[in-house]
């Protein structure tokens, strides 16, 4: 059963698997239209951004909202309060209890680290908390995991989280939409997060929404 009520806070977390890209563009999608946001980003993640991306996301809560809304293509001062950032080890935060509530969590991109430290209830700093708490809430928990090619450390820890109740959404781009850039490529996999979380979007065109496509023999 989908018990997520999108007006609660959508908590995104941000972990240092490579594909920083697609986190930054869920953020980015979420608060243009106007999505309520708790956002964490890891050590970790700030260093592949820095390696990735032209981003530079501190570590520094203040800091980094400000970096966030000067990257969206909407004047930033009507998103500022819909924006809540937290710092990656501050486990006193709203979202480290269950009595906060929130609809979904999405980890994307989400590490074979952080992967592990949920699967085996290691909650030592707010991302693995907050995932443990939507575990236990019974709240949806969506993870991108981005790793190639996986261990079977890496597939029994995700086989666990699934049995657990989170969705298992690897950063495994279609190409049946037939993208014209990166851009697209990266829609494709945060439309389909979309889809999950249950936001309507056209960031993808679906399979056979276009109807000038050839008929497959
Ligand atoms: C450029 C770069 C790319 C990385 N890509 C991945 C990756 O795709 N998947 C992964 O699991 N770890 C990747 N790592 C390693 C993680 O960043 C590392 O395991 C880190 O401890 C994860 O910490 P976190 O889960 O707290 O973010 C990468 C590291 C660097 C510097």
């Amino acid at each position: 059963m989908d018990n997520s009520n999108l007006s609660l806070p959508v908590i995104v977390a941000i972990s240092g698997a490579s594909g920083t890209i697609y986190g930054i563009r869920l953020l980015q999608f979420l608060l243009e239209n106007n999505y309520k946001i708790e956002l964490i980003i890891s050590k970790s993640a700030s260093k592949v951004a820095q390696a990735e991306t032209s981003l530079n996301l501190s570590l520094e809560p203040e800091i980094l909202k400000k970096q966030v809304l000067s990257y969206l293509k909407n004047p930033a001062n009507k998103k500022e309060e819909l924006l809540n950032i937290w710092s990656h080890d501050d486990i006193t935060a709203s979202i480290s209890s269950g009595s906060y509530r929130t609809s979904v969590m999405v980890i994307i991109p989400a590490s074979m680290g952080t992967i592990g430290a949920i699967a085996s209830g290691v909650s030592d700093n707010l991302i693995t908390r907050a995932a443990d708490v939507c575990l236990k809430e019974r709240r949806k928990l969506i993870l991108v995991p981005r790793e190639m090619p996986f261990s079977t450390i890496h597939l029994e820890n995700l086989t666990k989280l699934s049995i657990a109740g989170a969705i298992v959404a690897p950063a495994c781009p279609g190409f049946y939409h037939s993208p014209k850039n990166l851009n697209d490529v990266v829609d494709f996999v945060v439309g389909k997060v979309l889809d999950l979380i249950g936001i309507d979007h056209s960031l993808f065109k679906r399979w056979r929404e276009d109807i000038n496509l050839p008929v497959l023999k």
